[in-house]
């Protein structure tokens, strides 16, 4: 296992990923994690990761002492190069020279860090960003690389197994950045790639029946990624021990709730209560036009009708939840700001104080792309894992204005189409997120001989990694015409169909 010492770089998440991509298993903490802890995670290899200060400056973060005593091999990168310098007796300047994006390096040394790693002879193409360099090299250490601009681009004392580089191999700019941080944590650290779905299961399972004997547990399953894995990891480890309970708010997609029941209570034959909340969910909303207080409704008549089921079984000890990875680490952090602050899961955030159980959450160091994993092989259906993000508060904020039965009938027809022609034509995968919103104003269409005053639906699609700034999805136009006359022709209540041209920012993804 390696461990990774976060710094605060924006790319710290991404070197946790591309270890666990090589196989190996890692966990990143704040750069001053205690020294018995770091001793107790007894991990095989070190890497210190980059960050936004400067070593120059008066109390700049520093890596604790034992990172360099445990006698396991280091890797630094960018600052993590820079404060390992500085720490071994080398020093750091203040660039005057910055550095930011594609570079070549040079390879000075091929047989340790890069060994059979090239992009051209002696060359590297990599990703920098940084504005202080070593300039002296610490006792016993020798130059792997160079640029005009930054000639100690990356040092090794191959005795100690210490290593830096300048440059950020986590980045896939850094086409050789895999290679090498494989190399680094195979080779160089030994650490072996157990790290597999079938591995990880078999662990979990071991850890889950471990920490739930014969207790029972519930889970809330919405149909989404990561409460769908929780609960097929769960039922394979205790069986019948495990129940579910599916709150139908009347604001799902079309059919799902159907389907949430068919794949769970029939295909997995799993104990699914299916608590139908439909009728409760729109009286509470009814005249309710403001996004944040539908949320809010939404939300806490959520938690009552949860609760409800939940104190109709007897003698439940735990309740599992879908937390994962990026909901638990704040990257940037350390303990004098919010490190492994726990964020409350927004569906079960706040059930009520008699309702008094453990926690089991097997995901909890887990990335989205694991938990994917180890829903397909757990015999999840792709189209399942693979499906976009969908909000708690669901159709509840893709109605604009007040929610009303009908809107929502006419709402999921109209997304059913669009999904359909979004899979058909091989678009779903393409974008990240995409669905229909209904504006509640009547628009004048033309049919035959007469006109009719009906509903517009609004097609949304975009395209992000991080859902923090979306680009609208550039669908062909023969295929928004397609769905647009489905949806005109086969929905009556529709009589136009409009394609949100907005990117974020300014504009959100969700309307509401
Ligand atoms: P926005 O609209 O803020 O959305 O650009 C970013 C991502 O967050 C999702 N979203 C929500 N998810 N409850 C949720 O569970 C909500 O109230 C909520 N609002 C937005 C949205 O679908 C997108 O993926």
């Amino acid at each position: 296992r390696i461990l990774i010492l976060d710094f605060g770089s924006q790319y710290s998440q991404l070197i946790a990923r591309r270890v666990r991509e090589a196989g190996v298993y890692s966990e990143m903490y704040a750069y001053d994690m205690d020294e018995a802890d770091i001793r107790a995670f007894n991990p095989n290899g070190i890497i210190l990761s980059g960050g936004p200060e400067s070593v120059t400056a008066d109390n700049s973060p520093r890596a604790p002492e034992v990172v360099f005593n445990l006698g396991v091999p280091v890797l630094g990168i960018c600052y993590g190069m820079q404060t390992m310098a500085e720490q071994l007796g080398g020093s750091v300047e203040n660039g005057l020279v910055h550095e930011f994006g594609r570079a070549d390096v040079k390879i000075e040394q091929a047989d340790g860090l890069f060994k059979d790693i090239q992009d051209e002879p002696n060359t590297l193409h990599v990703w920098m960003s940084h504005g202080d360099k070593v300039n002296t090299l610490p006792p016993s250490f020798t130059v792997n690389a160079s640029t005009p601009t930054c000639p100690i681009a990356a040092m090794s004392d191959e005795a100690r197994h210490f290593y830096g580089v300048q440059f950020h191999p986590e980045v896939t700019h850094t086409k050789q950045g895999e290679a090498i941080l494989k190399r680094f944590v195979i080779d160089i650290c030994g650490a072996h790639g157990l790290w597999t779905p079938e591995h990880i299961i078999d662990l979990r399972i071991e850890q889950l029946r471990a920490q739930i004997g014969s207790e029972k547990v519930l889970l809330g399953l919405s149909g989404g990624v990561d409460s769908s894995v929780v609960a097929a990891l769960l039922h394979r480890a205790i069986g019948d021990q495990l129940t579910c309970v599916f709150v139908d708010n009347g604001l799902l997609r079309l059919n799902e709730g159907d389907d949430v029941m068919t794949m769970f209570a029939g295909d997995h034959g799993m104990k699914v209560i299916r608590a139908n909340a439909q009728d409760r969910f729109l009286s509470e909303l009814a005249g309710v036009t403001d996004p944040e207080a539908k949320r809010k409704i939404i939300g806490r008549v959520f938690i009552e009708v949860f609760a409800e089921e939940a104190r109709k079984l007897d003698g439940v000890k735990f309740l599992a939840q879908g937390t994962i990875y990026p909901d638990v680490i704040e990257s940037a952090a350390s303990k004098q700001g919010k490190a492994h602050v726990i964020k409350s899961h927004h569906n079960v955030g706040g059930l009520p104080a008699d309702l008094n159980f453990d926690l089991v959450e097997p995901l909890r160091d887990l990335f989205k792309d694991e938990v994917r994993k180890l829903g397909t092989t757990l015999g999840l259906p792709h189209a399942m894992i693979y499906r976009h993000p969908f909000p708690g508060p669901g159709l509840g904020v893709r109605i604009l204005g007040e929610v009303k039965q009908e809107y929502a009938d006419i709402l999921r027809r109209a997304d059913a189409i669009f999904m359909e022609e979004l899979r058909k034509s091989g678009w779903y995968d393409k974008t990240a997120q995409a669905f229909a919103v209904f504006q509640p104003v009547k628009s004048v269409g033309v049919v035959g001989d007469g006109r009719r005053y009906a509903w517009v639906i609004a097609l949304r699609a975009v395209e992000t990694i991080d859902f923090m700034t979306a680009r609208f999805a550039h669908l062909p136009y023969d295929l928004v015409e397609l769905i647009s006359n489905r949806i005109m022709n086969e929905i009556a209540e529709v009589s136009r169909v409009v394609y949100d041209v907005s990117s974020k920012p300014p504009a959100t993804i969700e309307w509401e």
